[in-house]
């Protein structure tokens, strides 16, 4: 029997609900298709918004969705995308498969998202083609309120009040698809481009994400918090979990082998190394702790589903991603301390996707399940917490993880979520929680559970969803319970 221990007289740190963010680019079916589908569509639309993945993803608690991308944002010119449908420019979408990009989504469409969503604002800028002054404008055109040539012009197009950015972008993956460039360089540049991101409204001051590595490299990390520590919010890191070991043979979404599904977590789970080993570095420029992390691109990248356009990266989910972002989302409530904000990539039929559509089809993955059941744990305070458990060690990845891998955070009425992921394919794990200095009253529990190989999909019986659990007992100081394979399975306490 493994031990849970919960303090609930330890309160580590504020869990700010952007850690559970989005991201939608101009990438394959995300925005077009995915949310946007116009006004003149037969999908039951709000101003052009599919209604079916507005309130599904309302439902699953949204705080923040990150736009327009990506290595599109460093491609993208904004003023392509205001006034008049017919007269926005059309563009090629170089990165992304080719395809014409008629801009008929742009700032404002990307607005009226987010307040249909109910969701707070993440803007990617240019800084890889667009030039400052271009990244000035754009600023001044959404948050401006007084009189100036951007503000009119956003008035002209039908928008008399700003709107509210809460984090921008200087920048995208700027080690590669948005320049190639070395970090010392890109580091003066967002000092440049950051200087003319202006504050316009005092009580909304804009949270500045400069952008930071790929992976392990630890030296962009050093380099770019040397130059931004004063002058950024936030540094962005980028991991993706990719079973294969070549981008050219990532492996199956679907079609995997348990030693697969193995490495796969073990990817996954590779996160803790890296958030550790970039808060040092973080910690070591910047004690203060100004400058926050981000990890704003995450989650798991297969080959496409087969048929499907290559530049489109359309892929299936199965509990093996469930199982990712269960334990992911435990990391970064373990982290949130030093973690303000993350985005899993991306939110409609793109990577790992909480949705994927088929023309007005629409089916929810195990992952958006899994970030339904986390919601509650948004801006709760994690707590200390331990758990034991077996290792398990996968050969082909050269690593190994914990069977068990939890967080557990308390919100203000006192009420304690602990979420517990079994990463095991096949062995369930029985655990004895105690938390401390409690008398539990009641527990209710939830469980999204399957073979590592389930999934959602077009006209068939929803496989996987949230179920109650009642496979546990409660005790004077806490409660037992078996948690069976291949789940994640969240208790509610009081
Ligand atoms: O999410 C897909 C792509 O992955 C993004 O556009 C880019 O930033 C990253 O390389």
């Amino acid at each position: 029997m493994e031990k849970y221990l919960i303090n609930p007289n330890q309160k580590i740190s504020h869990i700010n609900k952007d850690i559970y963010g989005h991201f939608a680019e101009h990438l394959g079916r995300c925005i077009y298709e995915g949310i946007y589908v116009g006004e003149d569509s037969k999908i039951p639309n709000i101003n052009g918004m599919r209604c079916d993945v507005v309130n599904a993803l309302k439902d699953m608690g949204i705080p923040v969705l990150r736009w327009p991308g990506g290595c599109f944002a460093d491609e993208y010119h904004w003023k392509d995308g205001i006034g008049p449908k017919e007269d926005r420019k059309k563009m090629v979408n170089t990165n992304w498969g080719g395809v014409v990009e008629d801009n008929s989504f742009g700032t404002h469409e990307y607005f009226e998202l987010c307040s249909q969503l109910g969701c707070d604002t993440y803007i990617n800028g240019n800084v890889g083609s667009g030039t400052v002054g271009e990244m000035n404008e754009w600023v001044e055109y959404m948050t401006f309120d007084g009189v100036s040539p951007m503000a009119q012009l956003r008035k002209k197009n039908g928008r008399e009040k700003p709107w509210k950015i809460k984090y921008f972008g200087v920048g995208n993956e700027s080690w590669g698809c948005g320049g190639n460039m070395d970090p010392e360089f890109y580091g003066c540049l967002y000092k440049q481009y950051n200087t003319f991101v202006r504050d316009y409204n005092s009580d909304a001051k804009i949270k500045r994400i400069a952008c930071g590595p790929n992976v392990d490299d630890y030296h962009w990390m050093r380099e770019v918090m040397d130059k931004v520590k004063h002058k950024a919010q936030g540094i962005s890191l980028h991991y993706y979990t990719i079973p294969g070991d070549t981008w050219e043979n990532k492996g199956s979404a679907t079609e995997f082998s348990k030693n697969d599904y193995y490495k796969t977590i073990a990817r996954a789970y590779r996160i803790e190394e890296l958030i550790n080993n970039h808060i040092a570095v973080m910690d070591s420029i910047n004690p203060q702790k100004w400058v926050q992390l981000i990890v704003d691109e995450w989650g798991t990248w297969y080959d496409v589903e087969p048929g499907t356009n290559p530049g489109f990266l359309y892929q299936q989910n199965t509990m093996r991603d469930a199982m990712v972002a269960a334990l992911t989302l435990n990391v970064f409530n373990k982290h949130s301390d030093r973690i303000m904000m993350a985005n899993i990539a991306q939110t409609v039929n793109v990577l790992q996707a909480m949705i994927l559509t088929d023309a007005e089809k629409m089916v929810l993955t195990p992952t958006y399940y899994v970030f339904k059941m986390y919601k509650d744990h948004q801006e709760n305070t994690l707590l200390g917490s331990y758990i034991t458990s077996d290792t398990i060690d996968s050969k082909e990845a050269g690593r190994a993880f914990p069977q068990l891998i939890e967080s557990a955070s308390i919100d203000d009425a006192g009420i304690i979520y602990a979420t517990v992921a079994n990463t095991s394919a096949d062995t369930a794990s029985e655990i004895k929680c105690q938390i401390a200095d409690t008398k539990v009253k009641s527990v209710y529990a939830q469980i999204i559970s399957g073979d590592i190989y389930d999934k959602n999909d077009f006209d068939k019986d929803e496989l996987v969803n949230i179920c109650e659990f009642h496979d546990f007992e409660i005790t004077d100081d806490g409660f037992t319970a078996k948690i069976p394979p291949c789940s994640v399975v969240k208790f509610v306490i009081e």
